[in-house]
């Protein structure tokens, strides 16, 4: 199979405003790629060549089925999608005044959005004769969860079936299902908290270097070692990000 971005592409790429999504963005750009950058706050990013910017909020389900179609039909040489726009909420469930609407929001980000986004995108991607992909942006707690922030552990879990299941139902096309799973990068969303973190262009670069690759799963940083722990002696990263 061709390589994905031997040649320069159009990527779809949620939460380019920020962290692991700004460097990514711009990695891709600086190697001749277009990116259509959507975020609620997308057309703040300063505009640039091969540069798209669509404003959606994500936790809106009807707002990203408008944008997916919007973005299908205008955009029709789409071959890559990062659903990489993430919310983590720190939050204890037997705190009785936990906002439901929290719970949604998280949610609807980190999972319902791209099983939208997916629905919208897979009928033409699997049609394909050529490379397609969609990556989905996970975390080393997908796989051994933390105390804190329960939901989000709970999303990237989910994250981690769903592309299990789109690989079933993309199998005999070119449509590529990879998820990154990245350790604690240096980000908006981690900060104050952790230390040790990856920083976010080298998260970046790791995961196009994954997707270039074409794997089915890319292990970044300490997550390579999560993983064979885990193999070998789950009660240790079990432990470790229980406490992290
Ligand atoms: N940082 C880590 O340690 C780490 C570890 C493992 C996995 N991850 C995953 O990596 C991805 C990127 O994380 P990050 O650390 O770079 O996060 P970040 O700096 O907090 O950035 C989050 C991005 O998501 C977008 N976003 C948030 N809520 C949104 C909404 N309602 N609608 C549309 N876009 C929304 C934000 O854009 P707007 O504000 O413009 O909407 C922003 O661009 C996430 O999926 C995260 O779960 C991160």
């Amino acid at each position: 199979m061709p390589e994905l971005f031997a040649q320069p592409t159009t990527v779809l790429l949620t939460g380019a405003t920020s962290g692991i999504g700004t460097q990514m963005l711009s990695q891709l750009i600086a190697s001749g790629h277009k990116v259509i950058a959507v975020s609620r706050t997308a057309s703040a990013l300063p505009a640039e060549d091969g540069l798209t910017r669509y404003d959606c909020d994500l936790a809106d389900p009807k707002a990203v089925e408008a944008m997916a179609s919007a973005l299908l039909a205008k955009y029709p040489d789409v071959r890559i999608i990062i659903n990489n726009a993430g919310l983590q909420l720190p939050m204890r469930l037997d705190n009785p005044a936990l906002a439901t609407n929290m719970l949604i929001d998280e949610i609807a980000i980190n999972v319902l959005a791209p099983t939208i986004i997916a629905r919208a995108f897979m009928p033409q991607f699997t049609a394909l004769s050529e490379p397609s992909a969609i990556v989905n942006i996970s975390s080393g707690l997908a796989f051994f969860p933390k105390t804190t922030t329960a939901l989000y552990c709970a999303t990237k879990a989910a994250i981690h079936s769903l592309s299990q299941s789109m690989r079933y139902q993309s199998e005999g096309s070119q449509m590529r299902v990879i998820e990154a799973i990245l350790p604690l990068v240096d980000t908006p969303m981690t900060k104050g908290r952790g230390t040790g973190k990856l920083p976010a262009d080298t998260a970046a670069r790791a995961i196009i270097a994954g997707i270039r690759k074409g794997h089915d799963e890319v292990y970044i940083g300490k997550a390579q070692l999560l993983r064979i722990l885990g193999w070998l002696a789950p009660f240790i990263p079990r432990r470790i990000l229980k406490a992290s």
